[in-house]
């Protein structure tokens, strides 16, 4: 699917199916879908009565319009309010979140709606897996990272000491609601950070798509249908290949593009604010993108072009733009092996032959990597 595609209009808004037989599933995504979602939540799931699983920052912007469109469609629901922020997400959190479902009496034909970013949806989407064996999820994604990834696709999880998202499963939800308005109050770093997931689309198999990026980023930035587009777009990319490989036994893999590099340097700084998630998946990609031109998979412009369109967007592209010093490249490699599994010497990773055609290298060696962080250019 190209940016100029036509995709099923909800309102003043699009709908992209994630087509997975008995679990297939809506992504509603337009302005204002906050005050929709009791009536599609209702018309998808009568009689259930809910949960509203939220951080104090998301409901003092949103849950109102939430609260009062669920009491309008007649859905009878209560609220937990965790703290914001990835510290969220583990155990105790998740605990408290299971507690407020049996403590609202909630029943397995009952629903929890996952309001916020991405740490609610993971900690939410696995608290209403694993109660009563498995409830209904609705996503209401407030993040543009959260609406162009996280809420599509039914990972869900915690992180423990051992690392992110090391406990948890697949859980995919009944209804996904992009409410493309609230991301007005999205600061700007957090905006640009889930840019980067939609620029990746571009980049794994729609060269079209990432050419559009490149002629209308400042459109989707200041919002109305180009951002609703890209974030369709992005949505329906991710639909069909989560389509193909729900659980990410082969070609779903792609979606991490960038991310081994990127995980590793937010291990490296801590998982602070000093790089946010998709600010690490940036320059993760520009590194993947170089490493692919080192090995002759790509032509070097293929780096520099996506190089050139983070810098414009304002997203960091290298280490030595990490601010408060440059992780080692042994750290980084002692990160990427504890991270991935390294099996005698070798590990896979998302590599490029072209802007739109990423693939799975399944046998790169250690040392290799190594030696090109070896090479990054320190701050
Ligand atoms: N964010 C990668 C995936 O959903 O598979």
């Amino acid at each position: 699917m190209t940016a100029g595609d036509e995709i099923e209009p909800v309102g003043a808004g699009e709908i992209v199916r994630v087509e997975l037989g008995a679990r297939s599933y809506d992504i509603l995504i337009g302005p204002a879908l906050t005050e929709r979602a009791g009536e599609e939540i209702a018309k998808r799931l009568p009689e259930s009565n809910a949960l509203v699983v939220t951080d104090r920052n998301v409901a003092k912007h949103h849950l109102e319009p939430l609260a009062e469109s669920l009491s309008a469609a007649g859905i009878a629901f209560n609220s937990t309010i965790i703290e914001p922020g990835e510290a969220s997400k583990g155990f105790s959190t998740l605990e408290r979140v299971v507690d407020a479902i049996l403590t609202g009496r909630l029943e397995r034909g009952d629903v929890v709606v996952a309001h916020g970013g991405g740490v609610i949806g993971d900690l939410a989407g696995f608290a209403t897996g694993i109660t009563r064996r498995g409830m209904n999820l609705v996503q209401l994604p407030t993040s543009l990272l959260a609406q162009v990834d996280s809420s599509v696709g039914g990972k869900t999880g915690i992180n423990t000491s051992h690392g992110k998202n090391l406990v948890g499963l697949f859980l995919q939800p009944q209804l996904v609601v992009a409410d493309t308005s609230v991301l007005d109050t999205l600061p700007a770093r957090h905006f640009r950070a889930g840019y980067a997931e939609i620029a990746k689309y571009g980049l794994i198999n729609n060269p079209d798509f990432f050419a559009w990026l490149e002629g209308h980023w400042r459109e989707v930035f200041v919002g109305g249908s180009s951002r609703q587009r890209a974030i369709a777009v992005s949505c329906a990319t991710k639909a069909v290949i989560v389509a193909a490989d729900e659980r990410e036994t082969g070609q779903r893999a792609l979606l991490n593009l960038g991310h081994t590099f990127g995980h590793a340097l937010e291990a490296a700084t801590g998982y602070s604010d000093r790089l946010i998630h998709g600010e690490a998946i940036a320059i993760g990609m520009v590194m993947a993108a170089e490493y692919s031109s080192t090995r002759g998979h790509c032509p070097a412009d293929v780096p520099t072009a996506i190089q050139a369109h983070f810098y414009n967007v304002g997203l960091p592209t290298s280490l030595s733009q990490i601010p408060g010093g440059t992780p080692t490249s042994e750290k980084l490699m002692e990160l990427i092996a504890q991270d991935k599994k390294v099996t005698r010497g070798r590990l896979n990773f998302i590599l490029l032959r072209a802007i739109g055609e990423a693939f799975i290298a399944r046998d790169v060696a250690a040392d290799d990597i190594a030696t090109f962080l070896a090479g990054q250019p320190a701050a």
